[in-house]
């Protein structure tokens, strides 16, 4: 069964390494998996003044998270914590109260870093948020990626296969992780209903 996953990016640079990252993952992903950038550039601040009538970009944004079957959020770190437009676009996302668009969406969390701990705190940040906001996430394998620019081509390619091989691993595990979750909150009809329905 081939499911619908988005992906949120969660740097805004226009050389951004997990953009690099992310074309591999793309690349080196079972067939099952349909994979969708969800742009969260276009989101302005959150303002809580602003959730009964946001803009399209927030509406958009809440259509497209929901309408995927799973998440995969791949991200730096910044300052040890969750980069603030990712956190922004989750912050729009949860909300109004009683529509959070993450609920029981499957996730996974990976990222790149300059650093030689590659974003292990921004991912213990992430899975904080993700549990309040009622999103199983992928425990094991966990991804640190500190990135060598050099293996990395612009499509995607990989050139190290140790690492081609443990990003094959990750996108294979998340997927049948995402084929678990989905197989058990929505039995018999995947991926067809508001999120905040009850089964
Ligand atoms: C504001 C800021 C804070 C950063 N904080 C961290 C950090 O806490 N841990 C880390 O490993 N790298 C940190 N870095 C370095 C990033 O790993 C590096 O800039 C990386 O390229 C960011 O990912 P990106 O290229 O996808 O934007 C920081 C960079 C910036 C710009």
């Amino acid at each position: 069964m081939s499911h619908r996953i988005g992906y949120l990016i969660g740097s805004l640079s226009g050389d951004s390494i997990n953009r690099v990252l992310s074309k591999a993952l793309v690349r080196l992903a079972p067939a099952e998996l349909e994979l969708t950038e969800i742009s969260i550039r276009d989101l302005p601040l959150y303002n809580r003044d602003d959730e009964m009538n946001p803009v399209a970009a927030v509406t958009e944004f809440k259509r497209a998270v929901e309408q995927s079957d799973g998440l995969l959020f791949i991200s730096p770190e910044y300052n040890r914590s969750i980069p603030a437009p990712l956190k922004n676009a989750i912050d729009w996302g949860s909300r109004p109260w009683g529509q959070n668009s993450f609920a029981r969406k499957p996730t996974g969390i990976i990222g790149a870093s300059v650093g030689a701990i590659g974003t292990a705190v921004m991912q213990a940040s992430m899975r904080s948020v993700l549990s309040f906001l009622d999103a199983p996430q992928l425990n094991a394998p966990e991804a640190y990626i500190t990135f060598k620019p050099e293996i990395y081509g612009e499509n995607g390619e990989v050139n190290d296969s140790g690492t081609e091989e443990f990003l094959r691993h990750y996108m294979e595990e998340y997927a049948a992780f995402v084929e678990r979750v989905l197989s058990s909150i929505h039995p018999g009809h995947i991926g067809d209903d508001h999120p905040d329905t009850k089964h």
